[in-house]
């Protein structure tokens, strides 16, 4: 029996911070070291091109976060690690899923779909700045599931209606072509708490609260100084509920250090002493990757290196299944 094969892509326009850490590549560098299973994992710089303009974020994001996945331990014997762009069938696929795709699926798009609204509440055009990228951004993600007959695919909540739209375009297409594509399903993580930022609302880029995973030590101390607090004094108990420091020391504590923070917080805790221990937490945890981190990014070549390995072995997948696709709909040699 071949194996079953679990497939993710991360978008190349940010710098990685802590949410991104506990909540994707932490579990999918451990689910990596799993036997079991096939796991492809791959930076979606085209789905990047879609969010940002800036080249040079788009170029300098694909290094920090490729650098990141194999200063973490991405175990890439394993699991093949590659850039979206250099699979070039992918966007071949991508055509062959927009001719079957309906566009009245792609209109209930959620992201689509806010953004006209953002418009009609503004009074403007309800196409105003809307481009064909982000209007087909689902065909483009359900080619770089089916490229691969991925089974599970671990996803944010956000992304969930994505996948149910590649299974429908993959139902579509054998019903048509007949029985090529595998439907994948979404893999959604409750137990992976979603982290809070400095300000308690979820870390995120577009909040402005997040704490970057590589800070060097002293900012990485003062950025932990920032999470917002209350104004209760030491000796005064403290609430572990809806408290984001004690939420970001819990996603790096073990069950004995998390119940021993909460006994802490019971007995009146100064915030900066319990800050002091969550930095020195995430920091021990951090800190060898760091330095292999550092290490790697000083030498490009080499990441450039281990992404066109994985390259080759995505190809090796793709290019003959992209023959038998191209077979299906009827491009074929005539003679
Ligand atoms: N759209 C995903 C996100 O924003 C990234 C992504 C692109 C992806 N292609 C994918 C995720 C394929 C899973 C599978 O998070």
């Amino acid at each position: 029996m071949s194996k079953s094969t679990v497939l993710t892509g991360i978008t190349t326009t940010g710098t990685p911070h802590l949410g991104n850490y506990v909540g994707a590549i932490k579990p999918a560098i451990q689910a990596s070291h799993n036997t079991d299973i096939r796991s492809c994992y791959f930076l979606a710089d085209y789905h990047a091109l879609i969010k940002c303009r800036d080249p040079g974020v788009v170029h300098s994001s694909t290094l920090e976060i490729a650098a990141t996945w194999l200063a973490l331990g991405l175990d890439t014997d394993r699991a093949i690690f590659y850039r979206q762009s250099d699979i070039p069938e992918i966007s071949e696929l991508t055509w062959l899923l927009t001719c079957v795709t309906a566009k009245g699926l792609m209109n209930r798009a959620h992201a689509y779909k806010a953004a006209v609204q953002d418009n009609v509440d503004a009074g403007e055009d309800p196409d105003k700045a809307i481009d064909m990228g982000l209007f087909s951004y689902p065909i483009l993600m359900a080619a770089d599931i089916l490229m691969f007959n991925a089974h599970r695919v671990p996803v944010g909540r956000d992304q969930v209606q994505h996948l149910e739209m590649a299974r429908d375009i993959a139902q579509r297409f054998n019903h048509l072509f007949g029985e090529h594509f595998v439907l994948p399903e979404a893999v959604v993580d409750d137990n992976v708490a979603v982290l809070p930022g400095q300000d308690g609302r979820k870390m995120s880029k577009s909040y402005n609260n997040t704490i970057p995973l590589w800070l060097p030590e002293k900012k990485l101390r003062k950025s932990i100084m920032k999470i917002v607090t209350n104004s209760l004094e030491p000796g005064e108990p403290k609430q572990t509920e809806g408290s984001a420091l004690f939420a970001i020391y819990s996603a790096f504590a073990n069950t004995e250090q998390r119940q021993a923070m909460k006994q802490a917080f019971a007995d009146g805790i100064a915030w900066g002493a319990a800050k002091q221990q969550c930095f020195e937490l995430i920091n021990a945890e951090l800190a060898e990757a760091r330095a292999a981190y550092e290490e790697l990014i000083s030498e490009p070549a080499r990441i450039e290196a281990r992404l066109l390995e994985g390259a080759e072995r995505a190809r090796g997948v793709a290019v003959p299944f992209m023959q038998e696709l191209r077979g299906a709909v009827g491009i074929r040699p005539l003679a």
